[in-house]
């Protein structure tokens, strides 16, 4: 695993430190800091772990320089260009696309698996009406933690695959009795012969006594959106999920605390956050004025679905849904949020603060503007970002388990007082 070393020399110890190195396929070479305290008496300092590699991974690259994302080394365009939503959460969960018969036999079993224990529902009579969709499914996906105590042995190969197939296929089920909840409709259940999408579709918009027949063209835009959003490298939330799993918790538990870390605006609440922008900034003519306030460091806003801590270009996950948005647009009607949006990318992307920086549109920049146009609540918009996640969130937790795994507990810089007496 070693393929070299570097010296770090410590001029006041008159110590010279041997650090190995290792070679990733992909990316920038690290350096193994774990002997450190041993030898030198050193901890390491980075805060918000811009530089830190906290894991081995074979699942998701990202090339931030050049604007490049790889699933099991296929670019998104590829894999968002041929896969589906289903075959793209295999990939990502056993490393190879999958068969013909493989993925049949996925799509069956996570048609088995998307049904929720009735009880569940009785959870939403606790639940205000227009509580936050994130704040019900962080407690509905940690109270399967109940129903599924055995997802506990995560030792037994087969139980983590169970774990996984549940939770993609059930997360779509929690999402839409969110919504039902919300809009005081029945609880539906699925059809059998429907896809992930347009069952996802048909859970949400069926009313009783209505006839409801999914777009396909709608199922096509949520199938690409999932895919993009499916798994991001070692993102807070996916951190959150590792740091939570190497505990050994409860599986349900530790994707719950992916979505409470997801739902942050810096990070997947962003999608509900833009949205929130673009209508305050309301017209064309106060883009400039919106533009001073994000450059502005008195001022804490920032310009939301721009800039990203691996991208130092193009998200190419928001040009490919730029692509598509048009064609939704064109059949849902016009948004003039759409205009608002690429007027203020163009006016970003000029300014020298966002050049200097190498700011530019991510993921969530446009993806609100599709689910607003399929009759997505604005606040239901990280609920969709969670459901897409979850494949890629399982796929890191059972990749952790299954290589083996220390509890993560990082170190600190204390500045605090210094021993005293009471
Ligand atoms: C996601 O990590 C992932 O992979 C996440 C994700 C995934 O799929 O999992 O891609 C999904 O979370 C996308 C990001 C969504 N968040 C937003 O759109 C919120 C707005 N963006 C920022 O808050 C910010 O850009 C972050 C949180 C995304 C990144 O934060 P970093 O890494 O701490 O920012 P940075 O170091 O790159 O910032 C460099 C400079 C700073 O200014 P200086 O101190 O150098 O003067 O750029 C400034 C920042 O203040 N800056 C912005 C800005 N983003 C960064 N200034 C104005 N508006 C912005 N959006």
């Amino acid at each position: 695993m070693v393929d070299r070393s570097v010296k770090l020399v410590d001029s006041q110890q008159g110590k010279e430190i041997e650090l190995p190195v290792y070679e990733p396929t992909l990316g920038r070479p690290v350096i193994d800091i774990a002997s450190l305290p041993k030898e030198a008496g050193y901890f390491t300092h980075d805060p918000g772990f811009g530089v830190t590699s906290s894991c081995e991974s074979k699942i998701t690259f990202i090339d931030g320089g050049e604007g490049k994302l790889l699933y099991r080394g296929y670019s998104i365009e590829d894999v968002s260009e041929n896969l589906n939503y289903l075959d793209t959460a295999y990939l990502l969960y056993h490393g190879e696309v999958p068969t013909k018969e493989q993925s049949e036999a996925y799509t069956q079993k996570i048609k088995y698996y998307r049904l929720l224990n009735e009880r569940v529902h009785h959870f939403f009579d606790g639940f205000y009406y227009d509580a936050h969709p994130m704040a019900m499914m962080t407690g509905l996906v940690g109270s399967l933690a109940a129903f599924y105590p055995d997802a506990i042995d995560i030792n037994d190969e087969k139980m983590r695959e169970i774990t996984s197939l549940r939770l993609i296929a059930k997360m779509p089920m929690i999402a839409a009795a969110i919504y039902r909840h919300y809009k005081g409709y029945p609880v539906i259940y699925p059809e059998h012969n429907e896809g992930y999408t347009e069952s996802f579709l048909r859970l949400m918009f069926e009313r009783p006594g209505q006839d409801y027949e999914p777009d396909p063209l709608a199922a096509k835009a949520l199938d690409l959106l999932f895919i993009l959003h499916a798994d991001h490298e070692q993102n807070a939330s996916t951190s959150t999920v590792r740091l939570a799993g190497s505990t050994g918790t409860n599986p349900y538990a530790a994707i719950s605390a992916g979505i409470a870390s997801l739902w942050g605006p810096a990070h997947g609440g962003a999608n509900e956050a833009v949205l929130n922008m673009l209508d305050e900034i309301g017209s064309v003519e106060n883009i400039p004025k919106f533009i001073e306030k994000a450059k502005d460091k008195q001022d804490p806003f920032k310009l939301m679905g721009f800039g990203h801590r691996v991208y130092r270009n193009y998200d190419p996950r928001a040009k490919i849904i730029q692509s598509i948005c048009y064609e939704i647009l064109e059949r849902y009607g016009d948004d003039p949020r759409m205009e608002l949006a690429m007027k203020l990318e163009e006016a970003a992307l000029k300014d020298d603060y966002f050049i200097e920086r190498k700011l530019y549109p991510n993921v969530d920049f446009y993806s609100g503007i599709i689910y607003s146009a399929l009759g997505i609540p604005v606040n239901m918009f990280t609920v969709m970002f969670a459901i897409a996640r979850t494949s890629g969130w399982v796929a890191h937790w059972n990749e952790m388990v299954s290589d083996g795994y220390r509890i993560g507990r990082p170190r600190q810089l204390y500045t605090g007082n210094n021993i005293r007496k009471l």
